[in-house]
């Protein structure tokens, strides 16, 4: 009878059953009980630039942000947002009327399904997407629609969005799409092309466009990072979120915002109210010092990201995974059938034990489980020696 009352209703509602434990919870605690080496979950073992913390502390100290902030959130930082929207890429938003401080990327999300979606709306999302994106879809009763990205092989592998499956996902039901990009967990970057195609599927169809951009400063190679919002017609049907999280390595911090029009903020605003209604008041004086920082912080991280990729991929590559080469986030995917595996659950299940290792299996981010069975990720927001060495232990249990 765990978790029922006497009349055997379950506790959990109906919209939430089937969201129970996450994976990250699993595999965190066989990383513990394991002593391994935890590639799981999306944090940085090193927290982000002394002077952001610096500027936290000020806050404190200073009595700036320990109450309740507006509701919005402070006008630095919603002012910080909008110059960095207009400085990266070429958007201009009105900090008072069109940016609007979450509680990370994550509370952002939640708002903007709940304030968007009516039961019955059909929500497009890609596939294998973000874990609360299911949930925050199924919160608000929506219909979750998901659109596989499709692993390819040629020319270095990578998961690659069929434009024509996303096309034939539309129905007269469609409310909106949910689009990463830098995508989690398969590191593709959705090109300018592509994106010009769904901005101009957006208009056509009348939807409005939720596009998470968490990573947007996690771009390698040749890869950019394009806005959804900068394209004819996207503007005023877009909502625009990312975070400080993943930019300056403060996960714990949970800072996120987003940007989009006058009413659709408004929106977003009213079921964001009734969430958390506030958050992080100090530490949003310390992201709007680090929304300021030069560009040279930015290509820094990038580079120091770039080597870590390749220093893991490189350890993946050796011991027989088929590497999927992620030009974004600091996630990368894997295929373990080269090793003779097939069951990417059953792989992460054990891993710790066999190698002193865990990763995610990616399965977990997917309707259809069979599509994701193969595919594990492993992130690569940690030192060096620590890539090293979970890349040396990799290669010892499996390179022959
Ligand atoms: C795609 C994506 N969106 C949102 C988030 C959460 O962002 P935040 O920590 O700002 O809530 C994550 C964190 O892993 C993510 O990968």
């Amino acid at each position: 009878m765990a978790g029922m009352t006497s009349t055997a209703r379950p506790f959990l509602n109906r919209r939430l059953a089937g969201f129970g434990t996450t994976i990250f919870a699993e595999m965190s605690a066989l990383a513990l009980s394991t002593g391994s080496i935890n590639l799981g979950q999306g944090f940085p073992d090193t927290d982000g630039p002394q002077e952001v913390r610096d500027a936290a502390v000020r806050a404190l100290r200073e009595g700036r942000g320990n109450q309740y902030p507006p509701g919005p959130g402070i006008p630095e930082l919603r002012t910080a947002v909008a110059a960095h929207q207009q400085r990266r890429y070429g958007l201009s938003y009105d900090p008072d009327t069109e940016v609007l401080v979450t509680a990370g990327a994550t509370e952002a999300i939640a708002a903007a399904l709940l304030a968007l979606v009516e039961p019955g709306d059909e929500v497009i999302a890609l596939e294998p997407y973000y874990d609360s994106y299911a949930a925050c879809i199924a919160m608000a009763g929506g219909a979750r629609v998901p659109v596989t990205l499709r692993p390819h092989v040629e020319g270095g592998a990578s998961f690659r969005l069929d434009l024509d499956e996303l096309r034939a996902a539309v129905t007269d039901r469609t409310r909106l799409l949910l689009i990463n990009t830098p995508h989690n967990p398969t590191g593709t970057v959705l090109t300018r092309a592509e994106l010009a195609v769904i901005a101009e599927l957006a208009v056509e169809r009348d939807l409005l466009v939720v596009t998470d951009e968490v990573y947007e400063h996690l771009v390698f190679d040749d890869a950019e990072h394009v806005p959804l919002a900068t394209f004819p017609g996207m503007r005023e049907r877009t909502v625009s979120i990312s975070s400080a999280g993943k930019t300056y390595s403060f996960t714990g911090w949970k800072v996120g915002w987003v940007t989009s029009s006058p009413g659709l903020v408004t929106a977003v605003r009213s079921a964001k109210q009734f969430l958390t209604y506030v958050a992080s008041g100090p530490f949003q004086y310390a992201v709007a010092e680090a929304l300021r920082l030069p560009d040279a912080y930015f290509t820094a991280f990038r580079d120091d990201l770039r080597a870590k990729r390749d220093l893991l991929s490189a350890g993946l590559t050796d011991a027989g995974f088929t590497v999927f080469r992620p030009t974004g986030t600091y996630f990368v995917t894997t295929d373990i059938r080269p090793l003779g595996e097939s069951d990417g659950l059953a792989f992460c299940r054990t891993l710790p034990e066999r190698a002193g290792v865990v990763a995610i299996p990616n399965a977990v981010f997917y309707d259809h489980k069979e599509a994701g069975a193969p595919y594990v990720r492993f992130a690569f927001c940690k030192r060096v020696e620590v890539l090293a060495d979970a890349a040396e232990r990799l290669r010892k249990t499996f390179a022959h």
